[in-house]
């Protein structure tokens, strides 16, 4: 049975507050490494109760040093480790280490390497470099896990289990190929549903048994549509079930710690919407490039608290100055960290933690950002700002622990539609999911509107506006259900190329956008990816409700027949000029608006402007550009996040008198905020904070 969501009121239960520290990696600083273990451990100790440290990462590596060879276990050193953090009251996030397995595991079972795309077995070294559905990794992974929570189950610093470490491989073996045609078997049957659903007998495709069915490698078939969409499922549920066969053993062992594994970036081929259910806290990890828009990083964090419908979730991994592994790697500014870190907090994390605690001497990581760097001391501005934030964050206490981010707007995100849409070969090279989808999130960010990313099959009861940016892929359920959503009054928009295939990858027949057309009142008879350089634009006159004026726009255009609704918008250019490029359909109480082209965003903003606007959706504070405003709300208690941007002080209106919590100071009617600098807003503080 699957395991799902825990109903106990994770996490305020029993964290101590908002969760503060790191990674730390205590094995590293052995005698054999030329340190006194003891003496560094103490140091740590300090160093993490002078920052404000309440919960470590640890032993995410670990499983080198903790099983030295197939038949020998060394826990003396983290039995050691876990007791000192338990009597200086620091909780553990124990990793089950599997992340990377031990040489002698590689050399003496090679079977556990995985087989790239180009059908090369891949050499020990690395990290997660392991064929996802080897039994003997899992055996073996299963053996460690199943020895540290037999050990440390009800060890006092445990707080929470981190399986793994950032999930992903991706395998082409034999074994792989193997258990990928029992995934098939099992899903669809038989091999005439297969041959239906991946339309095989185009090119002369078709299966005629089961072997002949083989992952899509380089070597092999990456031009049919249904096999590439099954592979990347299926590789998801592979990862998937490394971490729920580990995740099981936890439970059963320690059935009242949470079990997380952390996610990061954006990792196209993991469905984090499928993986959501079976953890019991979204962790993730942030690292956004230098001079990211902040409104990208938002939509990260949006993303990772609809995961999970709204449940607050966990900052587990952010660097508290530089990365290592990009090609350019600057130092995060003063102020930059505590701005990203309260940033996180406000789109619903319970925590800010960072990747590394304690810089190492060597290895793949040695100039990654660190709060205790070579130096090996607090004197530092890092340690020092990772204190200060640690000494607020302690301040705040545990008031806003697993407060929910009310939000009356939905935006449509999906794993299967991301892949589809990216399917090579494509119609458009530049045509971009993230792309397209971050420009509406975007386009709501500056308005400083709160919007909840949720899967296309979840309910939009509740939700005034849904934005569907690029949903190619619709089932027929999903188009009734936008249908519903619109006749009883919802408000819906969706962009060009959606609506065209179904869930099992084929095309809809008799017009798209199929399932969502009748709602739109169109009909699309060609879709146009335009050549690099070539736009069109778009024309919008007086007295349409949004601002009149010519916008340009590119990427893609559309031939557009009305079925019953009006154009809003027109192109101005080529045998387009004239024709449709945003309709609007009122359709039984409600509304469904349909964008051609990809427009560029100051028209965005405008659109969802004027939707915002008739449908009275405000921002909690209005502010200028470039300050972000965002609220959490316990139920008792609405906390009002604001956050400058900008290199420069910022002076904020407030309609009523507001307590910052962070200083304790009282605002009559207005503030200013220094520049990076950030408040967190209370109507009715009732008590002195700090
Ligand atoms: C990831 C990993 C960490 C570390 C950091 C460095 O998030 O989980 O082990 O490599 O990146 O940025
Ligand atoms: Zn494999």
């Amino acid at each position: 049975m699957r395991h799902t969501s825990i109903e106990r009121p994770w996490p305020t239960a029993r964290f101590p507050g908002i969760l503060f520290g790191g990674d730390y990696n205590p094995e590293q600083w052995t005698p054999a490494m030329g340190y006194d273990a003891e003496t560094v451990w103490h140091d740590d100790l300090s160093l993490m109760r002078e920052a404000g440290v309440n919960l470590v990462a640890i032993g995410i590596f670990s499983w080198a040093a903790l099983q030295p060879d197939e038949h020998s276990f060394t826990f003396e050193w983290l039995d050691r480790v876990l007791d000192l953090l338990a009597e200086h009251e620091i909780f553990a996030s124990l990793g089950t280490g599997t992340a990377a397995q031990p040489a002698w595991l590689s050399t003496s079972y090679p079977e556990v390497m995985p087989v790239n795309a180009w059908g090369q077995r891949r050499r020990h070294g690395e990290r997660m470099n392991y064929c996802p559905t080897s039994p003997t990794f899992r055996r073996f992974a299963q053996q460690l896990v199943r020895r540290l929570a037999e050990r440390y189950h009800d060890h006092p610093a445990l707080l929470l289990w981190h399986v793994s470490n950032e999930y992903g491989p991706v395998c082409y073996c034999d074994g792989c190929a193997a258990r990928f045609r029992t995934w098939l078997q099992a899903r669809y049957g038989s091999l005439d549903a297969i041959n239906r659903r991946w339309v095989t007998p185009f090119w002369g495709h078709s299966f005629s048994a089961w072997e002949q069915i083989e992952p899509p490698s380089l070597l092999g078939d990456r031009s049919m549509q249904g096999l590439l969409l099954d592979y990347q499922q299926f590789m998801s549920e592979m990862n998937l079930e490394c971490f729920l066969e580990e995740a099981a053993i936890l439970r059963a062992i320690a059935p009242d710690v949470p079990v997380i594994t952390n996610f990061h970036g954006l990792v196209k081929h993991l469905d984090y919407f499928a993986w959501a259910p079976d953890q019991d806290l979204i962790a993730w990890d942030s690292y956004p490039t230098a001079g990211d828009s902040p409104a990208a990083t938002a939509f990260r964090l949006d993303l990772m608290r609809g995961l999970k419908g709204g449940q607050s979730w966990l900052l587990m991994e952010q660097t508290p100055s530089q990365t290592q592994w990009r090609a350019y790697n600057p130092l995060k500014r003063p102020g930059e960290m505590r701005l990203q870190s309260y940033q996180a907090i406000a789109h619903g994390a319970d925590s800010a933690l960072f990747f590394q605690w304690r810089q190492s001497r060597g290895g793949a990581e040695m100039h990654h950002g660190a709060v205790v760097g070579h130096a090996g001391h607090a004197n530092t501005r890092v340690f020092q700002e990772v204190a200060a934030l640690g000494a607020e964050l302690r301040a705040l206490g545990q008031q806003l622990l697993g407060a929910r981010s009310p939000a009356r707007v939905a935006l449509l995100f999906s794993w299967p539609n991301w892949w589809a849409v990216e399917y090579q070969p494509r119609l458009s090279a530049a045509i971009d999911y993230l792309d397209e989808v971050t420009r509406y999130h975007s386009a709501l960010w500056h308005h400083n509107i709160a919007v909840d990313l949720i899967a296309p099959d979840s309910s939009l009861e509740g939700y005034d506006l849904v934005l569907a940016p690029l949903l190619h892929m619709v089932s027929e359920r999903q188009g009734a259900a936008i249908e519903r959503y619109v006749a009883a009054g919802g408000v819906f928009l969706t962009t060009y190329f959606s609506g065209i295939i179904a869930e099992d990858g084929r095309a809809w027949l008799g017009g798209s956008p199929g399932p969502l057309r009748r709602a739109l009142g169109i009909w699309v008879e060609e879709v146009d990816p335009l050549q690099p350089g070539v736009s069109n634009s778009i024309m919008i006159s007086d007295g349409e409700g949004v601002a009149p004026g010519t916008y340009a726009c590119d990427l893609w255009c559309e031939v557009v027949h009305l079925e019953g609704s009006r154009a809003l918008a027109r192109f101005s250019e080529d045998f387009y000029a004239g024709r449709a490029a945003i309709t609007e359909h009122h359709f039984g109480q409600g509304r469904a608006y349909y964008v051609a082209t990809r427009p560029e965003p100051a028209l965005l903003r405008q659109i969802l402007g004027g939707l915002l606007a008739d449908l009275g959706i405000t921002a909690p504070l209005a502010v200028p550009a470039g300050v972000e405003v965002s609220k959490r709300s316990t139920g008792a208690q609405e906390f009002i996040f604001v956050l400058n941007h900008h290199l420069d002080e910022q002076v904020i209106a407030l309609p009523e008198p507001m307590r910052d919590l962070v200083t304790g100071q009282l605002f009559e009617q207005q503030m200013s905020l220094a520049g990076r600098g950030v408040a967190l807003l209370v109507t009715q503080a009732t008590r002195t904070y700090l």
